[in-house]
């Protein structure tokens, strides 16, 4: 009995022993839910699309409301986790930046006002276009275009996506759109793709991967906004076995465009530069950075970081709206070590679709990402001297 008591005391100690503690995060954030994109929805189909309230991809009330919860969490965590202790901080402990674009201020400011209700938290955005965020190629070198292209095409030719543009045909009724009657393009397995890259604009593919891929984004954002589901893709994506059956389509599209070597690398440098500084420069750097940017950012700097693959349990999309790399600098008081330690946080399509309200009761998706120049240990930290060390050499 004594000794039972002893054992359990010494384990107890050892466990309150070893404490640590979050230091810095930075959050970088996808805006969440959009109207649709692309121009030419009408042409792909006889079917009629769905109608939003909100302009050409604004964000949505949905999004906005789904924003705040993220805001609403992610508070209640970085206080909990003692990064955050003032109610409103100032702009030297949080800061929140994002692009220019409608979506991500909206997205933002969502998140700002819900996160830290009646407080005064400004979003810093730029005045134009905002250079880290701009997804375009930097190098202007005929070599570099020429590699790019290989590494975009060499991806294109080992997608095997025929069954899946086959499935995409049948929702679309595609042999009888505006592409097929007017402009002859009737046949998505067969119709050919083509990238083009050049200095100062972002990659770009024309053919029916990017047009598969615009339609399958207007049915993620119909399913994400809560359209009834005979709505969401007129009916025809009802569980996740028709879903798989296109998923890859817009998959293919991403990958090919953003997840290759050298243009991951490329256009996610100036977003790369700044992460680095917010980590390496120990000065004046802000305890919670919150960045709101796009999917083309996430993409780039995920593959130029070395991320592993990784699964997002009850998402169709591997960058989902509203999702946040959170990278979190944690010390361990026991031998004085710091850690870095990188998750996945994004809400399940389904509660997105519920629009459920998240808490510490209900929180968002946690997915552990490891790098493959920080070798991660069982509770998922990686060491800050290995991270500092990778970062500089990227
Ligand atoms: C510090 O202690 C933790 C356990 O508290 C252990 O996982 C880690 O490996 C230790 N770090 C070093 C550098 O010894
Ligand atoms: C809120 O902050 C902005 C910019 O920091 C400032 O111009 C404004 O006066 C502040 N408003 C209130 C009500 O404090
Ligand atoms: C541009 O690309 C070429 C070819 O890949 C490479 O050698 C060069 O270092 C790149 N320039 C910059 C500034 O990254
Ligand atoms: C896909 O379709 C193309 C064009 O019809 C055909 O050449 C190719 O063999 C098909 N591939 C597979 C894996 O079925
Ligand atoms: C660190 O930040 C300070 C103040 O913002 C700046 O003056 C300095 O150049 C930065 N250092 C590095 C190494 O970037
Ligand atoms: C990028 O490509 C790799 C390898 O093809 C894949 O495992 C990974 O899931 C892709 N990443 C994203 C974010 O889609």
């Amino acid at each position: 009995m004594f000794l039972k008591s002893f054992i359990l005391l010494c384990i107890s100690v050892a466990i309150s022993n070893s404490e640590v503690i979050l230091k810095q995060v930075v959050i970088l954030s996808r805006h969440n839910v959009r109207t649709p994109l692309a121009k030419n929805l009408a042409m792909m189909t006889p079917k009629i699309w769905p109608t939003w309230k909100e302009k050409r991809g604004y964000l949505t009330s949905k999004g906005e409301l789904l924003e705040g919860f993220m805001g609403e969490y992610f508070s209640l965590w970085l206080r909990k986790e003692g990064v955050l202790a003032e109610l409103c901080p100032t702009e030297d402990v949080f800061f929140a930046y994002a692009n220019t674009a409608q979506r991500t201020m909206a997205s933002a400011k969502a998140f700002v006002r819900k996160g830290f209700p009646s407080c005064n938290i400004t979003v810093y955005h730029k005045e134009d276009k905002d250079p880290i965020f701009d997804p375009i190629v930097h190098n202007d070198s005929t070599v570099f275009r020429q590699q790019v292209l290989e590494e975009m095409q060499l991806h294109l030719r080992s997608l095997v996506l025929n069954h899946s543009y086959e499935t995409l045909e049948n929702i679309l009724d595609y042999k009888k759109s505006n592409c097929c009657e007017i402009d002859n393009k009737c046949d998505l397995v067969t119709d050919k793709n083509q990238a083009f890259v050049s200095f100062g604009t972002k990659p770009y593919l024309s053919g029916p991967l990017k047009l598969s891929k615009s339609a399958i984004d207007s049915f993620i954002m119909e399913n994400y906004e809560g359209f009834p589901l005979n709505e969401v893709a007129w009916g025809q994506l009802w569980n996740m076995n028709q879903w798989n059956g296109i998923i890859a389509l817009s998959r293919g599209y991403h990958d090919v465009i953003f997840n290759t070597t050298l243009i991951s690398k490329d256009i996610s440098k100036p977003l790369r530069d700044y992460i680095k500084e917010l980590f390496i420069n120990e000065t004046n750097i802000p305890k919670v950075v919150f960045i709101m940017g796009h999917d083309a950012n996430l993409y780039t700097l995920l593959n130029s970081m070395g991320v592993k693959p990784y699964n997002l349990k009850g998402q169709y999309e591997k960058v989902p709206v509203g999702g946040k790399v959170v990278f979190q600098k944690w010390f361990d008081t026991q031998n004085s070590t710091f850690y870095m330690k990188i998750d996945y946080v994004y809400q399940n399509t389904q509660g997105m679709r519920e629009g459920l309200r998240l808490s510490m009761e209900n929180p968002p998706e946690f997915t552990l990402l490891e790098l493959h120049g920080c070798k991660i240990n069982d509770e998922g930290f990686c060491l800050w001297d290995d991270f500092k060390k990778l970062l500089n050499t990227l």
